[in-house]
């Protein structure tokens, strides 16, 4: 069963829980094209699904309520434009349902920082309200709400790892041939992604960008599980606008770098920046270095590819 009874209402009435988790990512590859006419850039985007997670519980409730609790809740906006409300929304909309549900997001994921957490709340809250509303929404009709919402929440909803083309809201499913670990490192302060998209076209100007294609060596890598393949191709075309907008990363990567890591980046828009290890130990050891280093606000061990968003 995906519900499970809980306590009782106010208004005397037996209530259900569904709570779902969701995990971070990280891009392996961001191919970044032109900007659109719509103002969206054409990318080739290479996420993978990483051990961090939020967890989205969804009950009954009179109206759309939201609740957030973890080290960075403070951050997390609680109105409209969470993207676990518009989820909620946009589902009850299709469906016809009174949208009357309290949303707890027990976040984990660092806000802002370039691991898609925003996008996990909505592709959890999504699931949460279809299993509690019964609306059973085929995977297709989630995929579409999910990419309504924003370029990488269709990812959240699937996890493991994927080609997004488009947006990156277009998803193939890729193999992966082992666990690969990592570290994030996690800035004293967020960026903006709008912003660091505006600065990657400043930075371009006259310039002709190519078409956006994933590296081969790249999906070559993944697939056989060599993380020294996968270091040699990763890659990130928003990094130089993520260190123009906030050069002290730069301080993060070569830190990390000199402890041993076999690939530094920059997550996604950042600013977390991510470090590839050999092995799990190799981890523990870089962490550590970024951790005495100073130039970085917390540190998380992790692997991946990690599952998708799953009803708990
Ligand atoms: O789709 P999402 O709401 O996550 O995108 C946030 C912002 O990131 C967009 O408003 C846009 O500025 C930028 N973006 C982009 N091209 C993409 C994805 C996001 O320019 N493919």
């Amino acid at each position: 069963s995906k519900t499970e009874p809980t306590t009782h209402t106010g208004r005397g009435t037996g209530t259900d829980a569904v709570t779902v988790r969701v995990p971070a990512k990280v891009n392996v590859q961001l191919a970044v094209g032109a900007a659109r006419p719509d103002g969206f850039h054409d990318l080739a985007n290479v996420f993978l699904a990483v051990g961090l997670y939020d967890e989205v519980t969804v009950t009954p409730a009179d109206e759309l309520r939201i609740t957030c609790e973890g080290p960075d809740a403070d951050q997390v906006p609680l109105d409209a434009t969470n993207l676990a409300a518009r989820a909620a929304l946009e589902l009850a909309r299709r469906y016809g349902v009174e949208p009357g549900v309290h949303l707890h997001i027990a976040k984990d994921i660092p806000v802002a920082g370039g691991m898609a957490g925003g996008s996990a709340d909505g592709a959890g809250a999504l699931l949460a309200c279809d299993a509690l509303w019964g609306t059973h929404a085929s995977r297709e009709e989630l995929l579409d709400i999910c990419a309504e919402l924003g370029s990488d929440v269709p990812f959240s909803l699937v996890g493991g790892a994927a080609l997004g083309v488009g947006r990156g809201e277009q998803l193939r499913t890729l193999e992966v041939g082992a666990t690969f670990h990592w570290v994030f490192a996690i800035a004293e302060r967020g960026l903006s992604t709008p912003a660091v998209f505006r600065e990657f076209d400043r930075m371009n100007e006259g310039v002709r960008i190519p078409e956006p294609v994933a590296s081969q060596e790249l999906l070559d890598a993944l697939a056989k599980g060599d993380a020294g393949a996968l270091a040699r191709a990763v890659s990130n075309d928003l990094q130089p606008a993520a260190l123009s907008l906030f050069p002290a990363l730069a301080d993060t990567l070569a830190a990390g770098r000199n402890a041993g890591a076999l690939a530094a980046l920059v997550s996604g828009s950042g600013p977390t920046t991510a470090f590839l290890a050999a092995d799990a130990e190799s981890a523990r050891a870089v962490a550590d270095a970024l951790r005495a280093s100073g130039t970085c606000r917390t540190v998380r061990v992790t692997d991946g590819p990690a599952p998708g968003a799953t009803v708990v």
